[in-house]
């Protein structure tokens, strides 16, 4: 895979695209299929703030939306009401999609009244109207046999009335309002799952899928994954469904231990597995759960399965380019020689140690009724907050001050 492009991660910046070489996944990974990667799994391994999670998520960006991705902190899977390996699994279900096909029978139109009349049979549907949040003016589908509604979209017809709203305008559909039609759905084996766990109403997916905002009441149990996994094959097979294996991220993977480590290794043979991709900051260390040290905490036989990408410390020039985007994402004005101090200063703690100095030098900006960043500002900020670094430094230095 090749991030050329700029995508947004979840701090609200934009994670750079990395080209190639050791900073960033490269090319030749064989990303652009998933479905060929799948059941390999790849570790991030790279000191702190070298942009290891900030490539995950550029990673699901790239993926789009139709690709499951899923990420997890090795951490979460310490929970005192469910099981490590549960959790664990249930994350691998999450990574893995199923894309459907089918033919329905459906009712198909623009909605151009809506006035509930009382009806045996019908009663389902308006509730599934009321939840679609459906209004007149909407396109949307109704199934024949399960009265599932689906909402597609807003008529086209409105789409300048309301242009300032992020809708999704449609053409009013063709033909008869009564007709079959192939219905593409994507969804997750957990999912399947989880819809599963409480089947009521209709069998087919739309109308398990549209049980899942509910809370969850029945467990899901190894032996339920199993008959779904059945299913799944049989939909396969039949040309119905196509697999569509997604990434499971581990961040911190580190914080594992010695169960979920082998759990891991029987779970990436799986005919069903996810690409997964762990990522540390950690050297030689301890693996959780036993007395044995190895390289990144993971045990040498899980190792052996991974392709390790090492991740390095940005250069200046690299930090400058991040730190420009960002302060453009914050809407925050910067001068040239702000951005170079802070490069700087990038490379002598970390680049999220200068990342977070942004905010502050800009309020401080202001306070001096400035608009633009300017080096002064970043230097009064550096004099009142400190890097991990420098702090640990003064620590020892002042020592015989603190208590121990
Ligand atoms: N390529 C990039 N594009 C944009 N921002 C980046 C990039 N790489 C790193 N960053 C930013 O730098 C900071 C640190 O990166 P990140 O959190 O990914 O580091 P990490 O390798 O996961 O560190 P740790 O080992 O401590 O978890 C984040 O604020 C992130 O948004
Ligand atoms: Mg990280």
């Amino acid at each position: 895979m090749c991030f050329g492009q700029w995508g947004r991660d979840s701090y609200g910046s934009r994670v750079r695209g990395t080209g190639g070489g050791t900073r960033g996944v490269g090319t030749g990974c064989g990303y652009d299929k998933p479905e060929k990667m799948a059941g390999r799994a790849l570790l991030f391994a790279g000191p702190p703030s070298t942009g290891k999670t900030a490539l995950a998520l550029g990673i699901s960006q790239e993926l789009g939306s139709k690709v499951p991705f899923c990420p997890m902190v090795g951490s979460e899977v310490y929970s005192t009401e469910v099981k490590k390996t549960e959790v664990l699994m249930e994350n691998f279900r999450r990574a893995i999609g199923l894309r459907i096909k089918e033919n329905k029978e459906v009712y198909e139109g623009e909605v151009t009244e809506l006035s509930p009349e009382e009806a045996e049979s019908t009663t389902g549907i308006y509730d599934a109207l009321i939840k679609e949040k459906v209004a007149v003016g909407d396109v949307i589908y109704i199934e024949a046999n399960s009265g599932a509604v689906k909402r597609v979209g807003r008529c086209d017809a409105f789409a300048t009335e309301f242009d300032l709203e992020a809708e999704e305008y449609v053409p009013i559909p063709k033909g008869e309002v009564h007709k079959k039609k192939e219905i593409v759905q994507d969804v997750t084996l957990h999912d399947l799952d989880a819809a599963n766990a409480r089947p009521q109403g209709g069998q087919d997916i739309l109308s398990l899928m549209g049980q899942m905002m509910k809370p969850r009441k029945t467990e899901i149990t190894e032996k339920l994954r199993q008959e779904i996994n059945k299913v799944v094959n049989r939909y396969i097979d039949e040309g119905v469904a196509e697999l569509v294996p997604g990434v499971l991220f581990i961040d911190e993977v580190h914080m594992l231990d010695i169960e979920c480590f082998s759990y891991l290794n029987r779970a990436l043979e799986s005919s069903l597995a996810p690409i997964v991709i762990f990522a540390t900051n950690r050297g030689i260390c301890n693996v959780r759960g036993t007395d044995m040290t190895s390289p990144h905490g993971i045990p040498v036989d899980l190792l052996d399965r991974l392709v390790i990408i090492r991740t390095e410390t940005y250069g200046p020039t690299e930090m400058i380019q991040i730190l420009a985007i960002r302060a453009q994402v914050e809407e925050l004005e910067i001068d040239e020689e702000s951005l170079a101090y802070l490069g700087e200063i990038g490379q002598r703690a970390s680049l999220r140690h200068s990342i977070q100095r942004l905010s502050p030098a800009s309020i401080v900006a202001k306070t001096n009724g400035r608009d633009k960043i300017c080096k002064a500002d970043i230097e009064e900020v550096s004099s009142l907050y400190l890097d991990a670094k420098t702090s640990a430094k003064l620590l020892q230095e002042q020592q015989e001050r603190y208590l121990t």
